[in-house]
């Protein structure tokens, strides 16, 4: 049991706080669209991730934001390797990660773990608890041999605020905060250093929310952990994230500190988001203006040409059509709003250098 992981596939360095532990550039992940039952003919490709790229920091959690079919889960499971990538590079702690397979792949999986957005799906209501939480350690039995794995469990159901005496109930015995405990708890089994949440409490009520997120954010402390945390809107990842990247149809339209994206947004899209953003007190939201996004979301198998979110922009120019705009840091911006943004036009509310509109839909 336990083949010998080569060499340079061991990742058993450490990475200082502040250094990036993982790095991605130029992912792509697309899905063929085939016509034919007998001869599958290529015919297209849904582009759901098509071209991203940014570095997790060691010990940070970065937040990506974006509607529902953006492409959020499937640049999480390209970063997991459970889809494979169309191309592009996935480096940890600087190594070579989207080609893996074999020891090299089982390595990387103990060290990269993921809680999934649904605690009803996601648990085997067969199996009981102490089987879900440990089953990693079938995988990976050097972590916990088979005579402390009870032990091991119960030690985990303790770090995620559950009793250990739970351990034989299944989840159904379990409320839906308690089962994405749960969930985290198995995430945790192998003492991973990257911990990837697509949607981890966009499931449970609002009141339970802020326990689950508050319960990650004391287990990064604990465990040095990095986060990737998707959700899709911007409101539920401002109290965790040092950093949000916000997504559009495949790519990363916008990328920054917390202050950059929440106070001073340079991208039409973030902007838009950010307007929907629910704000408590009801002064600020009588006096605040909401942009409407007009249109659907393009499909991602034939996205506009030149930036994707122009059918849906209300600063959209000739150029729009024409060129990409690439995730850069706009030479005309200072402050808080020089940071990575793929917009020709990029500017904070209410300071537009290109002289476009500003939002023709304010309610
Ligand atoms: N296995 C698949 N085969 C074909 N298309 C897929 C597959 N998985 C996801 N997609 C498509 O890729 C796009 C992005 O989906 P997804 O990554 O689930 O978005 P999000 O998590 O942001 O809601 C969607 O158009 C979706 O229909
Ligand atoms: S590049 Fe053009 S269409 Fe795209 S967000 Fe900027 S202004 Fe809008
Ligand atoms: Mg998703």
């Amino acid at each position: 049991m336990g083949a010998a992981v080569p060499e340079e596939v061991a990742f058993d360095h450490a990475v200082p706080r502040g250094e990036p532990i993982l790095e991605v550039r130029e992912l792509v992940k697309h899905f063929p669209l085939t016509k034919g039952v007998v001869f599958k003919k290529q015919v297209g490709a849904v582009k759901a991730v098509d071209g991203v790229s940014f570095d997790l920091m060691q010990g940070e959690t970065l937040g990506i934001v974006g509607e529902s079919g953006c492409g959020k889960s499937t640049l999480a499971k390209v970063l997991m390797n459970l889809e494979p990538a169309t191309s592009g590079s996935v480096r940890y702690k600087g190594e070579e990660i989207s080609r893996l397979s074999g020891a090299g792949l089982k390595a990387v999986r103990r060290n990269i773990q993921m809680v999934f957005q649904d605690p009803y799906t996601s648990l085997n209501p067969r199996m009981t608890v102490g089987d879900i939480i440990g089953e990693p350690f079938e995988i990976h039995p050097e972590v916990a041999p088979r005579g402390e794995r009870r032990k091991a469990v119960q030690d985990l159901l303790d770090v995620v605020g559950l009793n250990p005496e739970y351990i034989n109930r299944y989840p159904h015995q379990f409320s839906g905060g308690q089962r994405q405990r749960i969930g985290i708890a198995r995430g945790l089994a192998l003492k991973p250093e990257v911990i990837i949440c697509d949607e981890p409490v966009s499931a449970l009520d609002v009141s339970v929310q802020a326990q689950v997120i508050n319960l990650l954010e004391q287990l990064q402390g604990e465990f040095n952990l990095s986060y990737m945390f998707i959700a899709h809107d911007l409101s539920i990842v401002r109290h965790i994230s040092d950093r949000v990247g916000v997504m559009y149809l495949g790519k990363v339209v916008e990328i920054g500190s917390d202050a950059e994206i929440y106070d001073h947004a340079t991208h039409p899209y973030t902007q838009a988001l950010l307007s929907a953003v629910p704000v408590p007190d009801p002064r600020a939201r009588e006096t605040r203006d909401r942009i409407v996004l007009t249109g659907d979301v393009p499909s991602p198998a034939n996205p506009p040409s030149g930036c994707r979110f122009r059918t849906r922009c209300w600063k959209a120019q000739e150029k729009c059509a024409l060129e990409v705009p690439l995730l850069a840091s706009p030479a005309w911006l200072d402050g808080l709003a020089l940071h990575d943004s793929a917009c020709h036009f990029a500017a904070e509310r209410g300071a537009d250098p290109g002289g476009a509109a500003g939002p023709p839909e304010t309610v």
